[in-house]
């Protein structure tokens, strides 16, 4: 076959193809497995990776998966501009990236609103965890923001360094190795942008906290606050700067780092504890947990005067009292006995040494690992997702990151390698699932008769590991519960009675001849879906029992530090109830992790590293080969690639390959499927090569694409295509292609929507929105608004509606209760006084006051005898005997129910608001003002003139309390008012220059009321 013109053979069968990639970047390989002529050739496929990866084209796909090989280097394709270039773009049409994952997945989401999960596997080291902080990176920068999601974005980033601090450590494979699972699921509003997030964790590994093998580390955050901790802090915390001195940190003989700076990275994970919202108290909380964990630690035991095990170093012991808050003697008690609890009797037995070194590290691990969950549960607090979005009812979708183990297979493989291999089994089996369940889904939505896929169903292997009372685990868990001697050697023969004869499981016993050479008589094997792994049964038991002795929960339930008592909670001793055995927990949690992602779309990043000594640019093809298999890749792409290997919307194939064929080029008028049939004819396509879908055509084999887009790029100079992919700007096929639509479409633009101007019009609206989107009116008072060509005017409506109610919205939300009760007074005032008074435009200007009379200005008295009636609102006004006019200046206090006339510290008169008739005002910029009671009424001594200064305010408030917005009259010349006993009294009102309120002629009363510019 050709490859750049050239014949390639590898390894004999192997042939590779496709220089003429489907788009101008990236010619290295091919970009897609699927499209892998020989896609059953392990050799094609890893030397399809080998040779990408030789040109720093780390990322590949298998359909949707993303096969990643880890650089070991900085590359420069994660700027912000790689993001944007990213952005929308569909998953082909650019070079594959994590990227382009993350924004399909995101769109997915948004478009669809479907929940979706990453799924992010591989061997350590093989960057999964890079992978996962990229996506996360990917969506704090492209998602829409606003202040508190700012926050939330930078709280969910910061989780990693606080995550990693308590999680990863230094191991042999990876300086930062993830020593536990991780799914951090990402919750979006509406409108796309972050709004919450959840972590769950997974299988820490505790045992790190006491034991490390040579040449790995610790937890980094011992090394960090070693290292970091300032003076002070080591003092308070009783600790010394080196990492030497205490025995959890030394077994590996590796207290330092050369890529890390631990005191640089204390620095940042003090940093982000404090953005994800920890007090100061809970961090000291939280690092005395840490130092009394190192000096737990360094104690040590003895033989006592009796033979007894006891304490030998009671510094550490007070030490670590101390730091975790329990009393000294009660915990030095308990690491030195155990109690049982036997026929409803409680007994104490001492404990040997070995069995007191083994409570002491079971404390230590069992601290550690609890610390662990209440900070993810922390953290989990402060990204949660906040209570009004929840319940809005507009409903949220959740992206979801799984950073997880992936098949482990050590030369030694324990309890831990079995669950971890275990999770990958079981996330196989969710990955066939889902990948049939889409293929089949997109077939049926197509139209096209779907062909069975012969795959491998790892069921029978999940169910030899979790079936019950068969099960493996059930059988560890009676072994564990079953009295009598026990032992890992027990639990052996125990799997072999019950297992035995299984067609992936056997045993040194079980096997024959070559099978049995190759294990160990303390192994069991698993012929797992990727492959043999054998399990040394050696501490199986141990750690699936996870034994913390009672009487040192029960020390520890009494803590003062908050977070200790918190992790070890008294209903746990009280209850007589065995917990459940850690591998049944790690199935539960299991069982659980599967459903949320079975719930969602999935994405699959398969993460591989390509070679043990972390360096850049070494591919080592042995360890690569066998990732591939662990990751059950080739698996992968047979399924792909069962039907067709590659499918694209009827536009998109036209669009590109349109130039081949005279009847499709330059446009195709038709329907799009005829237009496709049109194209693949008369290119000379079989019938079996390819199938049209709805709205897609599927290609069975590569090599139809291949000859397909080697006739294009035989093609472009004809077509005058540039280095860039598009048409030079003067050439002939420029002017063919947009220039004449263009202008024909001007001419037809009055006609209805048709091939002929249907360039024109689509671009007149492109503009049009694009134009719009720059232009839109920033407040609800701007309205300008760019004019829509005539095909967009409804929808221009419907826009500027939406936008205008949208800002609308986005200011109600921001006003503040009391502004919300001064416009709610002013709308009233205007509803009362626009355009009706003289003296509403100053009037409403200004601030609307809560009482215009300090408190201190209503006499005690009057307060004392309105009781239980509040003031709500008082302001001095000038009261007017309706005989004489003779003014009496007063106080006018509003209750809710009735407002009262008060002289210094006698109330001279009550107007209840119900039996109030009316209140009448002049046109003009005076402030006097009629209260208008019932004549019949005798306890009410009839209508009240007065005059205030803030008339406007006043009666609003009073108009708005008494419910008497309707009773307002307005009157232009003159009010009448009512005298006792059918008389009646008249109030005239005149412009002039300054108020002046006199008797005028006939017993009125004349107000000369000053001209206002305004009018
Ligand atoms: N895309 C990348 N670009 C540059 N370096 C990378 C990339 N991915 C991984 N690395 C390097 O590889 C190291 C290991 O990666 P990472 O910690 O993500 O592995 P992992 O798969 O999470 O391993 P583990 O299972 O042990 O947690 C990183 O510390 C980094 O140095
Ligand atoms: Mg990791």
């Amino acid at each position: 076959m050709r490859y750049q013109g050239r014949e390639v053979d590898v390894e004999g069968r192997v042939r590779l193809v496709m220089e003429s990639a489907l788009t101008a970047r990236d010619r290295v390989g091919v970009q897609d497995f699927v499209l892998l002529e020989n896609y059953n050739s392990e050799a094609a496929f890893i030397e399809n990776l080998r040779r990408r990866f030789g040109e720093g084209l780390i990322y590949t796909y298998i359909g949707s998966v993303l096969v990643s090989v880890n650089p070991y280097k900085e590359l420069e394709i994660y700027s912000k501009q790689q993001m944007e270039r990213y952005r929308g773009v569909s998953f082909y049409e650019i070079s594959p990236h994590i990227y382009a994952l993350s924004d399909t997945a995101y769109r997915a989401m948004r478009t669809e609103r479907k929940d979706q999960c990453i799924m992010i596997s591989g061997e350590s080291g093989a960057g999964k965890t890079e992978a996962s902080k990229k996506i996360l990176l990917y969506y704090a920068v492209t998602c829409p923001i606003n202040a508190h999601m700012a926050t939330l974005g930078d709280r969910l980033l910061q989780s990693n360094p606080v995550l990693e601090a308590f999680g990863n450590a230094k191991t042999f494979r990876n300086d930062n190795s993830s020593r536990f699972g991780k799914y951090m699921g990402v919750q979006f509003d509406f409108r796309g942008a972050p709004v919450g997030g959840h972590i769950l964790n997974y299988l820490l590994e505790k045992s790190r906290v006491v034991h490390q093998n040579h040449g790995e580390r610790n937890f980094h955050i011992f090394y960090q606050l070693l290292d970091g901790g300032d003076d002070n802090l080591l003092t308070t915390l009783a600790l010394q700067r080196n990492p030497q001195n205490y025995s959890y940190l030394v077994k590996g003989n590796c207290p330092r780092l050369s890529s890390v700076s631990d005191k640089n990275n204390w620095k940042v994970v003090m940093k982000a504890l404090s953005v994800i919202g920890f007090a100061e108290e809970e961090v000291q909380k939280l690092l005395s947990i840490i130092a009394g964990v190192l000096h737990l630690g360094n104690t040590q035991f003895g033989e006592g005067e009796e033979g007894e095990t006891c304490i030998t170093t009671e510094t550490h012991a007070t030490n670590v009292a101390k730091l975790l808050g329990v009393d000294v003697s009660a915990l030095g008690e308990a690491l030195t006995h155990k109690k049982l609890t036997a026929k409803g009797e409680e007994m104490i037995t001492p404990l040997n040494f070995e069995q007191a070194m083994s409570a002491r590290d079971a404390l230590a691990k069992a601290v550690y690992g609890r610390t662990f969950t209440w900070l993810v549960e922390k953290i989990n607090q402060s990204v949660a997702l906040q209570e009004e979005i929840y319940h809005s009812g507009k409903g949220c979708s959740v992206i979801g990151l799984l950073d997880i183990y992936g098949f482990e297979v050590l030369q030694h493989n324990s309890f831990e390698q079995f669950c971890i291999n275990y999770c990958n089994e079981k996330l196989q089996q969710l990955f066939i699932e889902l990948t049939l369940r889409s293929e089949q889904e997109e077939y049926e939505a197509e139209g096209i008769a779907w062909e069975t896929v012969q795959y491998f169903d790892n069921k029978i292997i999940c169910d030899l590991i979790e079936e019950k009372h068969k099960g493996i685990i059930s059988t560890l868990d009676e072994e564990c519960l079953r009295p009598g001697e026990t032992c890992d050697a027990s639990f052996l023969e125990k799997l072999e009675d019950t297992l035995g004869g299984h067609p992936h499981f056997v045993t040194h016993k079980l096997a024959n001849g070559k099978t049995r050479k190759a294990m160990g008589r303390e192994e069991f094997r698993l012929l797992h879906y990727a492959g043999e792994v054998n399990y040394n049964v050696n501490g199986f038991l141990d750690k699936n029992n996870d034994l913390l002795n009672r009487n040192l929960k029960e020390v520890m339930c009494q803590s003062h530090n908050q977070i200790v008592s918190y992790c070890f909670r008294r209903e746990e001793v009280m209850d007589q109830k065995r917990p459940e055995m850690a591998a049944t927990q790690f199935k539960n949690n299991l069982m659980k992790l599967m459903e949320i992602l079975g719930s969602k779309e999935p994405s699959y990043v398969r993460c591989l590293k390509p070679n043990d000594a972390k360096q850049p640019g070494r591919f080592d093809e042995v360890l690569i080969r066998h990732q591939v298999k662990y990751l059950g890749l080739m698996e992968n792409l047979r399924v792909r690639r069962a039907g067709f290997a590659y499918r694209r919307r009827f536009e998109a194939f036209l669009q590109r390959y349109k130039p081949l064929c005279p009847e499709t080029w330059p446009n195709w008028h038709g329907r799009l499927a005829d237009g496709v049939s049109t194209l693949v004819n008369h290119l000379g396509y079989k019938a079996e090569e390819y199938k049209l879908g709805r709205s897609k055509i599927f290609i069975r084999f590569p090599k139809t694409l291949f000859t397909t887009e080697d006739a294009l790029q035989a093609k472009k100079p004809e077509i005058g295509e540039c280095k860039n992919g598009f048409p030079e700007w003067r050439c002939k096929g420029r002017l063919l292609v947009i220039i004449l639509p263009f202008i024909k479409g001007f001419i037809y633009r009055h006609e209805d929507y048709c091939p002929e101007n249907e360039y024109f019009l689509d671009h007149v609206r492109y503009s049009f929105l694009k134009n719009l989107r720059k232009n839109l009116p920033r407040s609800v008072l701007d309205k300008t608004w760019p004019t829509p060509p005539p095909s967009l005017v409804e929808a221009s409506e419907n826009l500027w509606r939406m936008h205008m109610r949208n800002m609308v919205v986005k200011y109600c939300k921001r006003v503040q209760p009391e502004w919300r009760k001064q416009m709610i007074q002013k709308v009233a005032a205007s509803e009362i006084f626009k355009d009706q008074k003289d003296s509403y435009p100053q009037g409403v200007g200004r601030l609307f006051l809560d009482s215009r009379l300090e408190r201190e200005q209503i006499n005690l008295k009057v307060v004392q005898t309105l009781g239980s009636d509040k003031v709500q609102y008082g302001v001095p006004v000038v009261k007017y005997d309706r005989r004489g006019f003779k003014p009496r200046p007063r106080q006018l206090l509003l209750t809710n129910t009735f407002a009262v006339l008060v002289d210094k510290t006698k109330i001279k008169q009550r107007i209840d608001y119900a039996a109030l008739r009316g209140i009448s005002v002049s046109s003009l910029s005076d402030g006097m003002f009629v209260l208008h009671m019932p004549n019949e009424d005798n306890k009410q001594k009839g209508d009240v003139v007065l005059h205030c200064d803030h008339v406007i305010e006043l009666v609003t408030k009073l108009a708005m309390m008494a419910s008497k917005v309707n009773y307002v009259n307005i009157n232009p010349g003159s009010i009448t008012f009512a005298v006792a006993r059918g008389k009646e009294g008249i109030i005239d009102f005149v412009r002039g220059s300054e108020l002046k309120v006199a008797k005028g002629k006939r017993g009125h009363l004349l107000v000369i009321a000053p001209q206002i510019n305004n009018i």
